[in-house]
């Protein structure tokens, strides 16, 4: 990931659909070339032959009209919209033709302020992937993202928490983006049949780190895909065999803290860094701030940024350990 080049991905075309896209995008280009300059050329060329210098006033014939010449002038550009539509018809219609749920994997997506989530459908053994994706300003790349299997149709069902704001949900490298909605559900498809890695950026402003809302989607074989799916390892990408990690770490994790607060470090993201902050706070105040972070914002901060938490009790009570923990 290069969050300098944020057109990052036009470079590939990694989605089954992105040809008919990028087919519809240049005809479209090089047709409203051709109709601008028979307009302007013309312009210029009469504004200079019929100069006032140049025309005598016994010269000028007043013309009421030409038919055969209002005819072309309409027939031609008629036709050349027509050509328009059809592919910019032909290549939506690709994108917003769901394949059938029966030969596809449906995932649920959820954008919220400002981490991506993914929710898989139950595996052999009955667990359920949710991975949560966030950006990590420390280590300058997306941590965690959606792990599709190559050449299978994905449909993504898409909704964003009803107190969060739109967001939306853009792949460059697939030509594809969909509009993740507060209280509704959008929905989207795509294939690729070509592995690899692309970004996701969020193309709907929405507030202070909507330009570090980045994901990704990793394009893998099958096989690949298979064996980390019937694990329950969070990414395909992390050793199942490294120590476990402290329900309120996993917890952290999961709900994209790390994605405003620094943890280990001074560094500020978007919020106060939590490092050292058990030692100047107690449990009553730390868990205020996670389910109603308006009620003391540190100066410096602005309120109304952090979304308050709706999490149980005992997750509240894991994450303020966790917290109280990091020295
Ligand atoms: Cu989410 Cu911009």
């Amino acid at each position: 990931m290069d969050a300098n080049n944020t057109l990052t991905g036009f470079n590939s075309m990694a989605a089954t659909f992105a040809a008919d896209v990028d087919q519809a995008f240049w005809i479209n280009f090089w047709i409203s070339i051709v109709l601008g300059l028979s307009v302007i050329v013309p312009m210029f060329y009469f504004a200079w032959k019929y100069r006032e210098s140049n025309v005598k006033d016994e010269d000028i014939i007043n013309y009421t009209h030409n038919t055969p010449l209002e005819i072309a002038w309409t027939l031609i550009p008629t036709a050349l919209m027509m050509v328009l539509f059809y592919y910019g018809y032909t290549s939506m219609k690709s994108l917003r033709t769901m394949p059938p749920a029966s030969e596809s994997i449906t995932i649920k997506l959820e954008g919220s302020k400002w981490k991506w989530k993914y929710e898989y459908p139950a595996n052999k053994s009955g667990h359920v992937h949710k991975i949560t994706s966030v950006y990590d300003k420390k280590i300058g790349d997306v941590k965690r993202g959606l792990y599709v299997p190559v050449g299978t149709n994905i449909i993504l069902e898409m909704t964003a928490p009803l107190n969060d704001v739109i967001h939306s949900w853009y792949v460059p490298a697939f030509r594809m983006k969909e509009d993740v909605v507060p209280g509704r559900t959008t929905k989207q498809w795509f294939k690729s049949d070509v592995p690899g890695e692309y970004e996701v950026e969020c193309a709907e402003y929405c507030g202070t780190a909507h330009s570090y809302m980045y994901s990704k989607v990793v394009v893998m074989e099958q096989a690949d895909y298979d064996a980390w799916f019937e694990s329950t390892a969070k990414s395909p990408f992390e050793d199942p065999s490294a120590a476990t990690i402290s329900k309120g770490q996993s917890l952290y994790e999961d709900n994209g803290c790390a994605g405003c607060h620094s943890i280990d470090s001074d560094a500020i993201l978007v919020g106060p860094a939590l490092k050292g902050i058990g030692a100047k706070y107690d449990a009553e105040y730390l868990k205020d701030a996670i389910v109603n972070p308006d009620k003391d914002v540190p100066e410096g901060f602005y309120p109304g940024v952090m979304p308050p938490f709706a999490l149980p009790d005992a997750d509240v009570a894991e994450l303020v350990k966790y917290m109280q923990d990091a020295k």
